[in-house]
């Protein structure tokens, strides 16, 4: 079991995105997140698959995109077509989710079911075993920077927990939201195998040390953790 460190450029400088990128990438970033809004699901509009086959031909890391959009179905394969090599889509949105799980995963790409601070985990019941990755909300999605939700601690447990019992065992939990030095370890503690960061990173005076601080501390934590809590 390892963890993956996952810096979100939506806190990143867009006038040098590629050297964000690579500054990530030199500190030991092992996918690059993309935050996809539409000004519908969430109050912010950031970026489409321009930019994410923008950032395919500037960085060798998987890109892992978030979509924070009302109607994902319509822009799986545009998100794919442009490089993405995990795609995420809301449990809020999606009332044929197991359909559209297949669909990602019929196009060659990593699968991942989101849910929001209010969202049960059991909403996710019926796909635990069909989902390459859970992402658990921390924050409410949208913006970058917002403080870290407590009660996300106990749902990443709850996560890894569902798909345990689907025998989904290769499947990870991915936290979003205000992860940084302080609550890394906590929820790697709980079973957290993919860190989204964005602030902590890109907010930071060296982003390349950032990401490597923060993937030690993550590495320390389940290192530290002992099986039974993983
Ligand atoms: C929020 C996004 C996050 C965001 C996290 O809607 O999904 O990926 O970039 O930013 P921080 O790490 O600053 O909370
Ligand atoms: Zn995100």
């Amino acid at each position: 079991m390892s963890v993956l460190i996952a810096p979100s450029i939506l806190s990143a400088d867009f006038a040098k995105l590629g050297e964000e990128v690579a500054a990530a990438e030199r500190g030991g970033a092992d996918l690059i997140h993309v935050d996809v809004m539409d000004g519908h699901f969430v109050p912010n509009i950031t970026i489409g698959p321009l930019i994410v086959r923008a950032l395919k031909r500037v960085t060798r890391l998987p890109l892992d995109v978030h979509l924070m959009i009302t109607e994902p179905d319509r822009y799986i394969e545009p998100f794919r077509e442009a490089g993405a090599s995990m795609i995420s889509v809301h449990v809020e949105v999606l009332p044929h989710l197991h359909r559209t799980v297949q669909a990602i995963k019929a196009l060659g790409a990593k699968a991942g079911v989101v849910v929001n601070p209010s969202t049960p985990v059991s909403a996710l019941g019926e796909v635990a075993g069909d989902v390459d990755f859970v992402l658990v909300m921390s924050v409410n999605p949208g913006f970058g920077g917002q403080t870290f939700i407590p009660r996300s601690e106990s749902k990443v447990r709850e996560a890894r927990a569902l798909l345990d019992r689907a025998g989904n065992h290769q499947a990870g939990v991915e936290i979003d939201g205000g992860i940084d030095l302080t609550t890394a370890p906590r929820v790697v503690a709980a079973g957290a195998s993919i860190l989204v960061a964005g602030s902590a990173i890109f907010h930071a005076p060296d982003p390349e040390r950032a990401t490597r601080d923060l993937k030690a501390a993550a590495e320390g934590a389940l290192r530290a953790s002992s099986p039974a809590a993983r």
